[in-house]
């Protein structure tokens, strides 16, 4: 779409842009470009417009739309197939429905709230509008299927990581397997859900959500903060989605050649907030404390118990909690 494109070469700039370039670029009329600018102006944008000087971005809205998003992305292929919604039911469920229908591997489906917004275990992930972001990207992955459940470990990497240069700093890590903390509290959750026939991945779906300008949490959220409530000041969401699948598009790379996280595990560990922390295994039946000490290649935490013994714990029925709070 020109306007998308428009949007890209002036965020690109970073000053004036002249019409006759701009339409030498996409190879249309005058017209056109006048026509996308007006559009952009509509949603929000703020574009000034100078004789003999042309357009320059001054500023643009946090949304959550396709342009906005694109104007950002520079990846190969996660998030090249984009779809917006400005409300959903989940964006798993789209996510899954485009699946379904031949939607091609990296699409990225995002919206701006979400009414069935869904969490691990089976809770709700609150979805409330303009201040979150709720993406889903759609893989079809050539790997067996007891290797899927790493990829959302490779998406919390992701994340923490995008957070981590949004924000100038090194503060977001995770919290094992894939919850995203920042100052001992939780920014980033993510769901994975697949499709199998026989021994084969039909689809993966990575769902995340990012509590980036959020600047209160009901009660029952005491353990979640978001990126402003961290900083102080609020983040373009857009900016934080290209940045994921940025890092995303990287580290899968990496898991693509093993699969497993071998290539990415020192990377991983760096960015864990229970490594060398008590930490309480909640297991169904078989609760205990001990030193958790890191992942292996297959995203399990090795626990060292006070026997001495390390247990790998599989994230699947189990969750870890610090034993003095969260992480
Ligand atoms: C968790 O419980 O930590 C995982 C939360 C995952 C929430 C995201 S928001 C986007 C996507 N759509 C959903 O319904 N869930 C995931």
């Amino acid at each position: 779409m020109i306007k998308d494109e428009v949007l890209a070469a002036l965020r690109e700039r970073g000053g004036y842009v002249s019409g006759q370039e701009l339409c030498d670029r996409f190879s249309v009329s005058r017209t056109a470009i006048w026509k996308a600018v007006s559009k952009l102006k509509e949603e929000g944008y703020e574009i000034d417009s100078v004789p003999n000087r042309g357009y320059c971005l001054l500023t643009s809205p946090d949304a959550m739309t396709e342009a906005e998003i694109r104007s950002y992305l520079h990846t190969e292929k996660m998030g090249k197939s984009l779809v917006c919604f400005a409300d959903t039911d989940s964006t798993n469920i789209q996510a899954k429905l485009l699946a379904e229908q031949n939607a091609p591997d990296g699409t990225l489906v995002c919206s701006d709230q979400q009414t069935k917004g869904r969490g691990r275990r089976g809770r709700a992930w609150d979805s409330p509008p303009g201040e979150a972001i709720y993406m889903s990207l759609l893989l079809r992955p050539d790997i067996h299927p007891e290797h899927a459940s790493m990829l959302t470990l490779v998406m919390g990497m992701a994340v923490a990581d995008a957070i981590n240069e949004l924000m100038g700093g090194e503060s977001a890590g995770i919290k094992w397997p894939n919850d995203v903390v920042l100052k001992g509290k939780k920014v980033s959750g993510t769901l994975t859900e697949m499709s199998t026939e026989m021994d084969c991945i039909h689809y993966v779906v990575i769902g995340t959500g990012i509590n980036v300008n959020t600047q209160k949490f009901p009660k029952e959220l005491a353990q979640a903060t978001s990126l402003r409530l961290a900083a102080g000041h609020s983040f373009r969401r857009a900016e934080l989605i290209a940045l994921c699948m940025k890092y995303f598009e990287k580290y899968y790379a990496l898991f693509e050649r093993t699969e497993d996280l071998s290539l990415l595990i020192d990377e991983y560990n760096r960015l864990l907030v229970n490594r060398n922390r008590e930490v309480r295994v909640l297991e169904p039946g078989n609760e205990y404390t001990g030193l958790a000490l890191g992942i292996n290649n297959q995203g399990e935490l090795l626990v060292r118990r006070e026997n001495g013994r390390v247990d790998e714990i599989y994230a699947g029925e189990v969750s870890v909690r610090g034993v003095y709070g969260y992480v």
